[in-house]
């Protein structure tokens, strides 16, 4: 992950390069740094922890120069401490922020080491400062120097690296992680997206795999591996400056639960055509051929593929399979038996679902983007683009994102099942009627903080938590369970209701709690059948549930309650209070919620 920014040209850049940093946190937090150059010498910032750290650190020692390069970590080769932050000086002469991992890290550093370089920190980076090094000691141009050190790494990056003989001047290159360039008036910029540029431009350019550029005040060469020059289009982006605000809220996280509402009814306006109706971004007659789907996806993305699977399968009978994407790119998959490839990424940068779309495309299947982040790298090469409209999403676990997804989802069900000649158009018309209930029916689910609260205090003290739902409910346990466990650092797994006589019951103890989901559907009877198994060996049992449904276990010890569904939406609604649990138990808790240990927001290594 890590975020890296770079700015030519200023007047005075170094608070520009921390404003950046602070768009960029979300995709690491162990340490950061800045560096500019001033006059003959580089000056360098490095702290390690939150980026309040650095910004205090340049308060109290403020960093002159025109350009400079910043650096925010996620630690992947070498802990978390200042002498691995970046950025990485060589020889005094160049300085480099890298995201990504070079992979022949060790043989280079091996070679590099025997000609006499001397390595500060234990990072696989910093192979890439003494290699622009050793290049231009050779007398190369930054051209020049740009290709022979992409000709030597393997592995993934997004990188800039300055000499100190180049004022103003910018080396970048990416192969798979995610890098825009900025254009300013007189400046030039780098950042890990748009966003973290957004203050500065609209005018970016995407470089493509393996591309290298030269960022200077007055303009932008492109070239490619081979140092060929190359066109890439400048694009006006729009992204939000107001993201950083938490709006009054106490986290972004917070914030986001709240703006559930909005971010569903935005995605159902993009999945609705000029006519009012349900409609997808792929063309009907594309969509009544699709005969087999494989969704692809990571983290709180894949359990909404996995919600998913129930809805197509049962509405247009299409076979779905979901992958995890880290784990389909190296299994060879048979890919014959699908036509169709959905990757779901809230970021359109997770390295493992990009490439695994990648691998789908190049097995010939029609690569379906399904991505909250316009002009991000799976939305740019997925042939077709399906967006959620959640906005920008800064805390690290996913809320309205994952709901926003489920929308966009059930929508792409429904318009497939209708175009399949499966359901006819007036039952997708009537989908398509219960769907726009949700923004009410999620806006009165967020009233339950208050009676959550005792609930969340209980489950402080909680060493492990499980997690149950069936059919359509299970991977919605899944995810209840992810929420709890990346901010609260509970131990919490998420099962299918019926496999606990096979296993998990064993885990049952006095007082464990088990966060039962429940909706009156076809499976209620059976699902309250094994919450009744699981209360009879002490478990303590915290449903979460439907007005409805919420007589059929009288068992349980806290009821939380959200209004009535149709059965087909309940795995969206009954998401809302799982969340609102997780946040409270964590901030009852006192973790970080926005930033939760170990993790990041945007995960662009494998
Ligand atoms: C990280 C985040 C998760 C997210 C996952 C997939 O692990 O911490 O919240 O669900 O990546 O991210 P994506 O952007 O591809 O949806």
């Amino acid at each position: 992950m890590c975020g890296i920014v770079g700015a030519v040209g200023l007047e005075d850049c170094s608070e520009t390069l921390l404003d950046s940093l602070k768009r960029l946190e979300y995709r690491g937090y162990d340490s950061s740094g800045v560096v500019t150059q001033d006059g003959d010498s580089f000056q360098m910032r490095r702290a390690v922890g939150k980026l309040k750290n650095l910004s205090q650190l340049m308060h109290e020692s403020p960093l002159n120069g025109r350009s400079g390069l910043g650096h925010t970590r996620w630690a992947t080769h070498g802990g978390v401490s200042e002498r691995n932050a970046h950025p990485h000086i060589a020889g005094d002469k160049v300085v480099i922020v890298h995201n990504g991992i070079i992979e022949n890290h060790s043989v280079l550093r091996a070679e590099l080491e025997a000609e006499g370089h001397k390595f500060a920190s234990e990072t696989d980076s910093e192979v890439l400062a003494h290699l622009f090094l050793a290049a231009f000691n050779e007398g190369l141009s930054p051209r020049d120097a740009g290709v022979r050190v992409l000709s030597m790494i393997e592995g993934t990056f997004a990188l800039a690296a300055m000499h100190i003989d180049h004022p103003d001047m910018m080396i970048v290159a990416r192969n798979a992680s995610p890098l825009a360039i900025g254009i300013g008036d007189g400046s030039g910029f780098v950042g890990s997206d748009a966003v973290a540029l957004a203050h500065l431009t609209r005018n970016v350019i995407y470089l493509k795999d393996n591309d290298l550029a030269i960022v200077r005040p007055d303009g932008v060469e492109v070239f490619d591996i081979e140092g060929t020059p190359v066109n890439r289009e400048v694009v006006i982006v729009a992204a939000s400056q107001g993201m950083v605000d938490k709006g009054g809220y106490r986290h972004f996280m917070e914030k986001e639960i709240h703006e559930q509402p909005d971010a569903i009814a935005h995605t159902l306006a993009a999945m609705t055509d000029s006519q009012g109706l349900l409609a997808t971004p792929i063309p009907r007659d594309e969509l009544a051929a699709i005969d087999g789907i494989v969704m692809l996806a990571a983290g709180t993305s894949h359990y909404a593929a996995m919600v998913a699977r129930y809805w197509i399968e049962n509405l247009a009978r299409v076979p779905v399979t979901c992958e995890i994407a880290s784990e389909y790119r190296y299994r060879n998959p048979v890919t014959s038996a699908y036509s169709c490839a959905v990757a779901i990424s809230q970021s359109g940068e997770s390295l493992d679902t990009l490439m695994a779309m990648r691998h789908a495309g190049e097995a010939g299947l029609r690569t379906v983007g399904l991505v909250n982040v316009a002009g991000s790298t799976i939305a740019r090469e997925a042939d077709l683009v399906m967006p959620t409209r959640a906005g920008p999403e800064i805390g690290v676990a996913s809320t309205k994102a994952f709901t926003a997804q489920l929308t966009a989802l059930i929508c792409f069900a429904a318009a497939l099942a209708e175009a399949k000649g499966e359901i006819t158009p007036e039952r997708r018309d009537e989908i398509h009627r219960q769907i726009q209930k949700l923004p009410s029916l999620v806006g009165k689910s967020l009233g339950l903080f208050d009676e959550i609260r005792p609930v969340a205090h209980e489950l402080t003290s909680a060493r492990s938590a499980l997690y149950l739902g069936r059919d359509v409910l299970f991977p919605v346990a899944m995810e209840g369970a992810l929420k709890l466990k990346e901010l609260s650092y509970i131990h919490a797994e998420g099962f299918a209701s019926g496999e606990m006589k096979h296993g998990p019951i064993a885990l049952i103890e006095e007082g464990l709690p088990v966060v039962a989901l429940l909706a009156a559907d076809e499976v209620m009877g059976k699902a309250a059948s094994n919450l009744q198994e699981a209360s009879a060996r002490g478990a303590r049992i915290i449903l979460v549930t439907e007005e409805r449904a919420a007589g059929t276990v009288d068992f349980a010890d806290s009821v939380i309650k959200v209004p009535d569904v149709d059965p087909l939406l309940a795995p969206l609604l009954l998401s809302v209070p799982m969340q609102i649990l997780a946040y409270l138990t964590a901030y009852e808790k006192g973790t970080d919620v926005d930033q939760p240990r170990n993790l990041a927001k945007s995960v662009t290594v494998e």
